[in-house]
Formats: structure tokens, C-alpha cells, sequence
């Protein structure tokens, strides 16, 4: 069993999805261990995505997380960090292969409808940055 964190970004809650997009966690097999729905501060996003850094998008970045509610959630399940990945398809939804939640549901590279963590490391440090109480 992993677990990993998937995050509904403003443009999804915006257009009254989040339903939708659990489902197809659900569909797929991962089963929902935690869950919030919380607008972030700009020192919660400009830490969360701190590896972003030094790339030229980062301001823009962090405005956008900021910008309106996110649902965030642990997504546990055989390989979910990757299954997760899978479902979300490429970040640029224009790459995103059909059926994915980001070619059905994002509009561009930044307003694009979810985040989950990239690697099993990753999935650790971002469950204990949101839920400090499942931390293992
Ligand atoms: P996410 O999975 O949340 O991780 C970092 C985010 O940076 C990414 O999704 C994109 O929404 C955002 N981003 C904005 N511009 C770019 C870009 N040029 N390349 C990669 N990611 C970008």
C-alpha cells in the first residue's frame, strides 16, 4: 500500500468538479484516507512548491494556488503515487493524453485542474506538510 496527496486546484473546485475528479480516484481503486477543502495562505503555497524556487514561474505559481479554494486530499492504493499520475495525465493539458483528468477538466499549464506528488519521497513530505497527524 502507498500513499500519495492530490491536490484540486482553483480552477477545478471553480467549475464544480471536485466530485468528478474524486470519482475517478475512486473508479481507479484508491481509496480516500484524508481530506480538506481550505484556500492556502501565500506562505503555505510559496512553501509547498519551495523546489520550484528558482523557476521563472514560481510567483506566478504560488498567486495562482492562492487564488480561490483547493481540496486537497491522501489518496492510499497499489502504487499510487504513479497510478495517481497516470489518471492526471502530462501537466500541460494540451500533452495530456485523452481521458485524463487534465485534458477533460484544465485549461492551461498553471489553471491545470490538480497536482499529486511526483515520487514516493515526495508523497511523504507533502502528506506531512497538509496532515501532520498521518505522518508515519
Ligand atoms: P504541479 O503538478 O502542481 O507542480 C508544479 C506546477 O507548476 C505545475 O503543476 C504547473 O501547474 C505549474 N507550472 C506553471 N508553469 C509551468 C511550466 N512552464 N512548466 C512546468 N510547470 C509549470
Amino acid at each position: 500500500m502507498e500513499r500519495t496527496i492530490s491536490i484540486i486546484k482553483p480552477d477545478a473546485t471553480a467549475k464544480n468538479v471536485i466530485g468528478k475528479i474524486l470519482t475517478r480516484f475512486e473508479d481507479a481503486g484508491l481509496k480516500i484516507v484524508a481530506g480538506k477543502l481550505t484556500r492556502l495562505t501565500k506562505e503555505q503555497a510559496g512553501a509547498f512548491y519551495e523546489v520550484h524556487k528558482e523557476r521563472p514561474f514560481y510567483g506566478e505559481l504560488c498567486e495562482y494556488m492562492t487564488s480561490g479554494p483547493v481540496f486537497i486530499s491522501v489518496l492510499e492504493g497499489n502504487d499510487a503515487v504513479a497510478l495517481n499520475r497516470k489518471l492526471m495525465g502530462a501537466t500541460d493539458p494540451k500533452q495530456a493524453e485523452k481521458g485524463t483528468i487534465r485534458a477533460d477538466f484544465a485549461d492551461s499549464i498553471s489553471a491545470n485542474a490538480v497536482h499529486g506528488s511526483d515520487s514516493k519521497e515526495n508523497a511523504e513530505k507533502e502528506i506531512k506538510f497538509f496532515f501532520p497527524e498521518l505522518a508515519q
